[in-house]
């Protein structure tokens, strides 16, 4: 976790890492950190809490210097406190450092460094790093942080900088995201290219072990024997203002309302018409190993793992390959079976989840091809990966992932047409009929935005009561899953998911007029259970919503009055959700939607901070 940039150049270095943490918010946000050179001295600032204590204490004191480096923290190591914020410096003051990651050897190397008379003021990882620099010092600052990193054990990415060299930044990587911003002469570091976007488009993408040596007119990069290395500078391909709110209140609701253009620029290349083959570029897969494919495993943390679970049906259900769904912390732990014609489909956004890197790695040392669906380009996952389909969701900023969560779902949809269509196991008009649905979906996307007030009058009644149920079957049982896990997040109300099936066999003891229950009640295979189940907990006093198709006449026949308060007690839903009529296996793709509205307008209503809620973090680089 944890978010780092730096700048070398001519302008004040604390205004724009600052401006970088800012877009590095959503890498946690406990505490921030400036440090600059100026007049061969190391100058340092320091705050507890969000990036707004930062802002107030740069106005308030400037801090001037044209080579400094920056550090936003999401606390793993040591509670967020001054002491424990990054940078962290020597003994002697003379070096800081801001790292990103995890030290798997830390207390070895502060026990040695302590012996060899070191005095340490955090309870941090990091602090070694800034120790150990200061030991290899001869001179060369380049070499001290080498020596430094050949000691280290575990994952870092590392910015560095030293009193007596306002000439170099130096940064180095392990197993977390680096990046390098080439500008004319000046030049940037940062964890992701967003951070840096506003100053640049070009950048190089770092690799493990390799050190960049950075200077105002220049970046060398080697690996750690100092063998120079050649990189092609990368292009980022969408506008500087992407990451900015664009007049919504918060990057949670502009990324919501960003859905169906981000859904027409997934489609592009891929669908373009009922009659035409998907296809996709760089997957990384024959056509005879999908032909040959006996197993599929979809793994992913969070949000992700919702979207991966879609794929587990739609897998079975049209490409007729036995297909599995595990959480990537939990997947090793089952040591799954796999055999030749295995294939493991990781889901992420960041393309950095610690979790879900190592369930790729242990796939891939097991044999399995595996491929990823994933949104930040050339990620750690997505360069591990034998294929990517990427999502081209552009940046996600909100803690609370939506825009990212749709297209991985419209993603895996198409991926699994993909397979089906290569294998011969979908009737053809049943294709042409989820790819009908499929293009429909961005227009049926921007009316569902249009109803944006129906679901606000929805939360206004339900916004103060404690806990929720989320339940649905089939294809649309992760779209609760999402669905209650976008409410807690960014609500804390108490929410829960469950198959409707499920309801009779503990949960539905919880039922009572302070827990509200959504029900995604859309006629399909389904809908007859699902009615039975909604007027089971309504005969229990259990407020409801109701997720249904327009024009649906059955769900709300007989019983209640639409404007019932919450804790009627009639048999039909208190209140309605209405999504345009799509197919049952492309469904989640457009019920996910309002779910995310209401979850939005409830935190919003209870006054929370929905762009960073407590004690989450978007990008999560830590086990
Ligand atoms: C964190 C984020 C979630 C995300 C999950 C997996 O928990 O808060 O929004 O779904 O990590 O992240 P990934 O980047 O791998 O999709």
């Amino acid at each position: 976790m944890c978010g780092i940039v730096g700048y070398i150049g001519s302008r004040e270095a604390s205004s724009i890492c600052f401006a970088g943490l800012r877009r590095l918010e959503y890498r946690g946000y406990d505490s921030a950190g400036i440090a600059v050179v100026e007049d061969n001295e190391l100058k340092v600032r320091k705050v507890v809490g969000n990036l707004n204590n930062m802002e107030e204490s740069l106005k308030t004191k400037a801090l001037p210097g044209s080579l400094g480096i920056g550090h936003t923290r999401w606390a793993t190591h040591g509670r967020p406190s001054i002491e424990n914020s990054h940078p962290h410096l020597s003994c002697d003051g003379k070096f800081a450092v801001v790292h990103n990651g995890i030290l798997e050897n830390y207390q070895e190397l502060r026990s040695q460094l302590k012996s060899e008379g070191h005095t340490f003021k955090s309870q941090t990882d990091t602090e070694v790093v800034a120790h150990l620099v200061e030991k290899y010092y001869d001179g060369d600052l380049r070499n001290a942080l080498i020596s430094a990193v050949k000691d280290l054990e575990g994952a870092f990415a590392i910015g560095c900088i030293c009193a007596g060299s306002p000439d170099e930044l130096l940064a180095v990587r392990r197993f977390s995201p680096l990046v390098v911003g080439i500008g004319e002469t000046e030049n940037y570091i940062a964890s992701d290219m967003g951070a840096i976007r506003a100053e640049t488009d070009k950048v190089y993408v770092i690799d493990d072990d390799e050190v960049c040596k950075i200077t105002r007119g220049g970046i060398e990069i080697t690996d750690l024997d100092l063998n120079p290395i050649e990189r092609e500078p990368y292009v980022i391909p969408w506008p500087a203002d992407a990451a900015q709110k664009g007049g919504y209140k918060k990057f949670m609701h502009k990324e919501i309302h960003e859905q169906p253009d981000a859904m027409r620029a997934c489609l592009a290349g891929r669908l373009s018409s009922v009659d035409k083959p998907i296809t996709f570029e760089n997957i990384g897969l024959t056509v005879d190993e999908i032909k040959g494919f006996k197993k599929i495993i979809f793994t992913a943390c969070g949000t992700a793992m919702h979207a991966g679970l879609v794929g587990r049906f739609l897998m079975d259900k049209l490409a007729r390959i036995p297909t599995e769904g595990d959480l990537a912390a939990e997947l090793q732990q089952r040591d799954p079976v796999v055999h030749e014609g295995t294939l493991c489909i990781v889901v992420s956004q960041s393309g950095e989840t610690a979790d879900t890197l190592e369930a790729l790695r242990a796939m891939k040392a097991k044999g399995a091809k595996v491929i990823s669906v994933i949104n930040v380009v050339d990620s750690s996952i997505a360069r591990e990966s034998d294929g990517v389909a990427y999502i081209q969701a552009g940046p996600e900023i909100s803690v609370a992932s939506t825009k990212a969560f749709t297209l991985q779902v419209l993603t895996i949809q198409l991926l699994s047409l993909y397979f089906a269509e290569i294998r011969g196991t979908c009737p053809p008009d049943e294709m042409k009929r989820l790819k009908a649905a499929i293009l429909a979906a961005p227009g049926q996307a921007t009316e569902l935005l249009k109803r944006e007030d129906d679901i606000i009058a929805v939360a206004k009644k339900y916004y103060k009561k404690p806990n929720a149920m989320y339940l649905a079957r089939g294809v649309n049982l992760p779209s609760a899953m999402e669905g209650s896990l976008k409410l807690k997040e960014i609500s804390y109300i108490h929410a829960e998911a469950y198959s409707a099936g499920e309801m009779k066999h503990g949960p539905i003891a919880l039922v009572e007029p302070n827990m509200f229950v959504v029900s995604i009640a859309c006629e399909g295979p389904t809908y007859g259970e699902m009615i039975g189940n909604i007027m089971e907990i309504k005969a229990r006093s259990g407020p409801m919503i109701a997720v249904a198709y327009d024009g649906d006449k059955k769900i709300r026949m007989t019983g209640a009055d639409p404007d019932a308060p919450a804790d009627d007690v009639g048999s039909q839903p208190n209140d309605m959700i209405w999504v345009p009529r799509t197919e049952e296996y492309i469904s989640p793709l457009l019920i996910g939607i309002p779910l995310q509205l209401l979850a939005y307008h409830i935190a919003d209503l209870r006054g929370e901070d929905i762009d960073q809620p407590r004690n989450l973090a978007k990008t999560v680089t830590v086990k």
